[in-house]
C-alpha cells in the first residue's frame, strides 16, 4: 500500500484520505468506506508517526487527543462578545418581531433564515490559515473557558479546514451537542460502570465539555452544529445563507435544515413545521431562530443589550403529558433536605419515559391541592425534572388520599426542622444514613475527591454495614474488610485503595468542596482555600473575615463557619488530615524559577487570562504578586483600564508591561 512513495508524501496522503473520510462519516453523514478500512488508515498513519516523529503535525487525525489533563481552564476574553437571543412562543409573537425589523429598516419586506436551535453548549472557535487554534465556551458571553484540547476531540470538528482560498483568519460560532442515541448509549455504559446517568444530552454535553482530561472526552459521543461566522464581512460574505454555505465548503458542519423564507408567513410555516416533525431528529432542539438574511440590515439593526434586534428564537411549546399520581414519598437529600416525589404511572414525555415529578415542598402540594390517586397532568420543559402543573379535578374518583410531609427524617427517625424562612424541611441529624450516603457520593465524585469506584452502590453497603460513618472513615478501610463485601472481589478492593491514595492528592479547594458545606460549590471553595489557605486558618476565621472575600456572601461566611465550628466536623477533619488528605494549600514548587524574586503587581484587566490565573503563572515561575506598587517592584503588568497603579509606577519608573510581555517572562 503505497510503500514506495516516501515516508512523507504517504503520510500527507493518508491525513488527507482520513480528512476526507471524516468528513464523509461526520460531517456528510455518507461514509464511503467500511470502519474496519477507515480504521486501518488511521493505524498505518499512526504507526508512521510513531516511525518518524518528526512527520507529526497538529493537525493530523491522530492528534485529536494530545497532552495531559489539565489543572483548570484558562479563560478567554471573546472579541466580539456571544450575544443571546431574546424567546417568543407564538405566531403572533414572530409576526411583532417581522413588523419591527421591517419599521426599523424602513423596507416592505426582508428575508430571512430559519434554522433549529440546537439545545447543547454554545462555543466560538478560531481557524488561523485554516488551522484549529482556540476553542472556547460561550461562558457569560464576555468570557468563556478554553476547552481547545476538549473540542479537538471531537470528531466532526475539522481541525484543518478545506477548499481552495482559506482566509487568513475565520472565526465560527456554533452548539456542541450529543446526539439522542450517542446520549443512550453513553449513560448505559455509565449504568454498567457503576456512575450515575446523565439526565438529559444536553447536561451530558456541558458536563463532557468541562472534562480536564481530553482522553475522556474522545470516549464521550459528542458533535457540534456551526451556525454563524463571526468575521463574515471581512471575507466578504453578505447573507446568512452564504455564511453556512462558505462553512460547509470549508468542511464545517453548519446550518442543518437551514430555511430560507420571503416572508414571515412562510417563517412562521417553517417553525410550525418542524415543531410537528421534531421528534425525527436525533438530537434535541428546543425551538427555531429566526434571522434576517441580509447581513448588511443586521448590521444595520445591530442589538440592544444583550440581545441582537436581528435575530429571534421561537421556543416550542414544553411538551406535557396526563398520567396518575400513585404514591408521594419523600427523600433525603445531601443537605438533609426533606422533598416529597410523586411516584407516577409511566408516561413517555420529550423524548424519555418519566415516572417520577418533584413536588418540591408541602407548600407545592397544598397549592396544586396534590392528592395520591390523582391524575395530572405533568410538563417538561428546559428543567431535567418534570413538574406537575395541574390536577385534573373532573378526573377525581373516590376518595385520593391527601399527602402530609412527615415530622421525623423517613430515613433515620430524628425529627425534622423547618428553619426560619425557609420552605423546606430538613433533617438536622449529622449521622443521618441518608445524608451520609449522599454526602459521601459527593464527596467521592468526579469534581471532588474523584475516587473511581466509590459509586452510590459501594456507598450503600458501606454505609449500611456501618463500615464508614463519616469521610475520615473511609481511609481506614483495609483490604479484607473490602474484599468481603458482597460483589467485591480483591482485585476491586485494591483498585479501590488505590482511588483513595489517589485522592490524597486532590488540591485543598477541591477537598473543601468535597466536604459538602451548604452553599460551597467549587468556585467558592478555590476562592476560601485561596483566602485561607488551611483549614485551620478557615477555622480560626469568623463569618465576618470569610465574607470579605469576593466570592462570598454572608450566608455563605455563616454556613462555612458553623460547619466548621461544629465540634463533630472538626473531628472528622482531624482524621482527614492523619490519613494524609490535603488540609492546606500546597505552595507551587517553581518551575524554572525565572523569574525567581521577582515583584510584580496587577492592574487594570489582562485581555487573555485572569487575575487568579497570572498570579498562578508568575508564582509557579518563582515570582511573587502584591497589590500596591513600591519602588522594591520589579514590574507592573497593565491591562485595559488600568487605574492608580499604573500612574504611580510611572512616577516611581517602574517598568510596566503587559500581558504578551508577561507571557514572554513566564516563558522564560
Ligand atoms: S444564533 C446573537 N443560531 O441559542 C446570538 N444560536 O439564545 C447568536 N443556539 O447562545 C446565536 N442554535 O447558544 C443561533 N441556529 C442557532 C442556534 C443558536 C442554538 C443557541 C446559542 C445561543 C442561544 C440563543
Amino acid at each position: 500500500m503505497g510503500t514506495k512513495r516516501s515516508p512523507k508524501a504517504r503520510a500527507n496522503e493518508l491525513r488527507r484520505l482520513i480528512q476526507h473520510h471524516d468528513r464523509q462519516y461526520y460531517v456528510e453523514n455518507d461514509p464511503e468506506i467500511a470502519d474496519f478500512e477507515y480504521d486501518q488508515l488511521l493505524e498505518e498513519l499512526t504507526v508512521l508517526e510513531k516511525q518518524h516523529p518528526e512527520l507529526a503535525t497538529p493537525d493530523s487525525p491522530t492528534a485529536r487527543v494530545a497532552g495531559v489533563p489539565l489543572e483548570g481552564f484558562t479563560t478567554v476574553r471573546h472579541a466580539v462578545p456571544m450575544l443571546s437571543l431574546d424567546n417568543t412562543y407564538s405566531a403572533d409573537e414572530l409576526r411583532q418581531f417581522d413588523a419591527r425589523v421591517k419599521k426599523q429598516l424602513a423596507v416592505n419586506s426582508v428575508a430571512y433564515t430559519v434554522e433549529l436551535k440546537l439545545d447543547g453548549v454554545g462555543v466560538s472557535l478560531t481557524y488561523e490559515n485554516g488551522l484549529l487554534v482556540r476553542g472556547a465556551t460561550r461562558g457569560d458571553g464576555e468570557q468563556g473557558d478554553d476547552v481547545t484540547a476538549n473540542i479537538r476531540t471531537i470528531r466532526s470538528v475539522p481541525l484543518k479546514l478545506t477548499g481552495e482560498e482559506l482566509p487568513g483568519a475565520v472565526e465560527i460560532r456554533g452548539e456542541v451537542f450529543m446526539s439522542r442515541s450517542g446520549f443512550a448509549a453513553l449513560n448505559e455504559r455509565r449504568v454498567r460502570d457503576g456512575a450515575p446517568a446523565f439526565v438529559n444530552p444536553r447536561n451530558a454535553a456541558a458536563g463532557s465539555l468541562k472534562l480536564l482530561d481530553p482522553k475522556e472526552v474522545q470516549k464521550r459521543p459528542l458533535d457540534a452544529f456551526f451556525y454563524q461566522v463571526v468575521n463574515a464581512f471581512e471575507l466578504g460574505i453578505v447573507t446568512q445563507t452564504e455564511a453556512v454555505t462558505v462553512m460547509v465548503g470549508m468542511g464545517v458542519k453548519a446550518g442543518p435544515h437551514l430555511t430560507r423564507c420571503d416572508c414571515i408567513e412562510d417563517v412562521i410555516d417553517a417553525c410550525l413545521g418542524r415543531q410537528e416533525r421534531r421528534r425525527e431528529l436525533d438530537y434535541d432542539i428546543d425551538g427555531m431562530v429566526v434571522k434576517v438574511d441580509s447581513l448588511e440590515m443586521q448590521l444595520q439593526l445591530g442589538a440592544t443589550g444583550k440581545s441582537p434586534r436581528w435575530g429571534i428564537a421561537y421556543k416550542f411549546p414544553a411538551e406535557s403529558a396526563t398520567t396518575v399520581v400513585q404514591d408521594i414519598v419523600v427523600q433525603v437529600g445531601r443537605t438533609g433536605r426533606l422533598t416529597p416525589v410523586a411516584l407516577l404511572e409511566s408516561v413517555f414525555v420529550s423524548g424519555s419515559t418519566v415516572s417520577r415529578a418533584t413536588l418540591h415542598n408541602q407548600d407545592e402540594i397544598d397549592r396544586l391541592d396534590i392528592r395520591i390517586g390523582d391524575t395530572v397532568i405533568i410538563e417538561k420543559g428546559g428543567e431535567v425534572i418534570p413538574k406537575v402543573v395541574k390536577v385534573v379535578k373532573s378526573k377525581r374518583t373516590g376518595r385520593p388520599r391527601r399527602f402530609r410531609m412527615p415530622e421525623e427524617c423517613p430515613v433515620c427517625g430524628e425529627p425534622a426542622s423547618r428553619p426560619d424562612g425557609e420552605v423546606d424541611l430538613r433533617c438536622e441529624s449529622v449521622s443521618c444514613p441518608a445524608q451520609l450516603k449522599r454526602r459521601l457520593e459527593h464527596f467521592a465524585s468526579r469534581g471532588a475527591m474523584d475516587i473511581e469506584g466509590l459509586g452510590k452502590a459501594l456507598v450503600d453497603q458501606l454505609v449500611d454495614e456501618e463500615m464508614v460513618s463519616d469521610y475520615g472513615d473511609l481511609y481506614s478501610l483495609t483490604r479484607d474488610e473490602l474484599a468481603a463485601l458482597e460483589r467485591m472481589g480483591e482485585k476491586s478492593a485494591d483498585n479501590l485503595l488505590s482511588a483513595l491514595e489517589g485522592s490524597k492528592e486532590r488540591p485543598f479547594d477541591r477537598v473543601l468542596y468535597a466536604l459538602g458545606i451548604r452553599h460551597v460549590g467549587s468556585r467558592v471553595a478555590s476562592a476560601l482555600a485561596e483566602g485561607f489557605p488551611s483549614m485551620t486558618a478557615l477555622a480560626a476565621a469568623g463569618a465576618e473575615e470569610l465574607a470579605a472575600i469576593d466570592e462570598v456572601g454572608p450566608v455563605i461566611a455563616v454556613s462555612v463557619e458553623s460547619f466548621l465550628g461544629a465540634q463533630r466536623n472538626m473531628e472528622v477533619m482531624e482524621k482527614l488530615k492523619v490519613a494524609g488528605v490535603r488540609t492546606e494549600a500546597v505552595r507551587r514548587v517553581p518551575r524554572s524559577g525565572s523569574l525567581e524574586g521577582k515583584r510584580f503587581v496587577l492592574t487594570g484587566e489582562l485581555p487573555g487570562m485572569t487575575r487568579t490565573a497570572a498570579t498562578e503563572a508568575i508564582e509557579a515561575a518563582g515570582g511573587r504578586v502584591s497589590s500596591s506598587v513600591s519602588p522594591r517592584t520589579d514590574y507592573v503588568v497593565a491591562g485595559s483600564k488600568p487605574g492608580s497603579k499604573e500612574r504611580k509606577a510611572k512616577g516611581l519608573g517602574v517598568t510596566i508591561i503587559d500581558e504578551e510581555k508577561l507571557r514572554r517572562l513566564l516563558a522564560g
